[in-house]
């Protein structure tokens, strides 16, 4: 990913603490050009600490900053002090490049949508889910139009094959992941600068597959993702990882486009 003699990165990774956004962090972390600043946020702090040691391990010159934040409640203040307290400022230098991934989420109830009626739980689903990837994506861009210089901005989203397809009991999520596109496709034609990529990882083995087995009240779909687990169809989360690297190395995405691991 790096050009031999490019200043340091700054990359921004969510949900960094488990799963997917650990393994971004990891397997990005040894393509960083030295001096390199990571910032992940999560609430785990233990999880985040095993992330710090794994990037250390992986590139001894990348500095990799946990942040323990509550995404469903944080406020735009808390994303740009996270931001200016662990990358830089208006006054830094400018970055060789700038990378957001909006890796967090969650699966929310997976009830049928007739027996929603918790609006305690839509409220901070939807917080979580959509409006912590408006603030942090306003936060970040602010912080690179402030420092001084053009900054190669790269700012992906990480969605699913629920933006596209309904799954039945699966509303909130499918909800969510459409209306994450979206977003991504209205950043892309708002600011044509910014390079902006929703990549579909595949079903991973991770705590959210978990879930799903266990939590889904749709029989056909719970079976489903119980079959996938059983017949060692769920990829692991490096293989996916590496291919989204090679996505954005390659950098002949249609910005604002979807883009599956089984298409690319
Ligand atoms: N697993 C799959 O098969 C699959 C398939 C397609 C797409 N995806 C997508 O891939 C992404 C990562 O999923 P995963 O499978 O790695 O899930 P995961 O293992 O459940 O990890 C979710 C991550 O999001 C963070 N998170 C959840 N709620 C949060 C909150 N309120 N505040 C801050 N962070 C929060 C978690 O950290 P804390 O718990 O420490 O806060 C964790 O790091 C998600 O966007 C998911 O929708 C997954």
């Amino acid at each position: 990913m790096s050009d031999s003699g490019s200043a340091p990165w700054w990359v921004v990774v969510t949900g960094a603490s488990q799963g997917f956004g650990a393994a971004i962090c990891t397997e990005l972390a040894p393509l960083l050009p030295p001096g390199s600043r990571m910032l992940g946020l999560a609430r785990s702090q233990q999880g985040l600490a095993t992330t710090a040691a794994a990037v250390t391990k992986a590139n001894p010159a990348v500095t990799f900053s946990p942040v323990v934040m509550d995404l469903a409640t944080a406020k735009a203040v808390d994303y740009e002090a996270a931001l200016e307290d662990n990358l830089g400022t208006s006054q830094s230098s400018p970055p060789g490049q700038a990378l957001l991934f909006q890796n967090a989420g969650s699966l929310g109830s997976l009830k049928y949508l007739r027996e929603m009626d918790d609006a305690a739980h839509l409220s901070a689903y939807f917080n979580l889910n959509i409006s912590s990837v408006i603030l942090l994506n306003a936060a970040f861009m602010r912080l690179i139009s402030a420092v001084s210089g053009k900054v190669k901005v790269k700012i992906i989203n990480i969605s699913s094959i629920c933006a596209l397809e309904p799954f039945k009991s699966w509303g909130l999520y499918c909800t969510s992941k459409a209306g994450r596109d979206m977003l991504f496709r209205v950043l892309a034609a708002e600011d044509p600068g910014v390079r902006v990529l929703n990549y579909s990882p595949g079903p991973l083995d991770t705590g959210m597959q978990v879930h799903a087995r266990t939590e889904t009240q749709d029989d056909d779909i719970r079976k489903a993702f119980t079959s996938m687990k059983e017949e060692g169809k769920l990829l692991s989360c490096q293989t996916s990882v590496r291919k989204l690297l090679q996505v954005l190395e390659k950098d002949e995405f249609k910005s604002g486009g979807h883009v599956d691991f089984f298409e690319v």
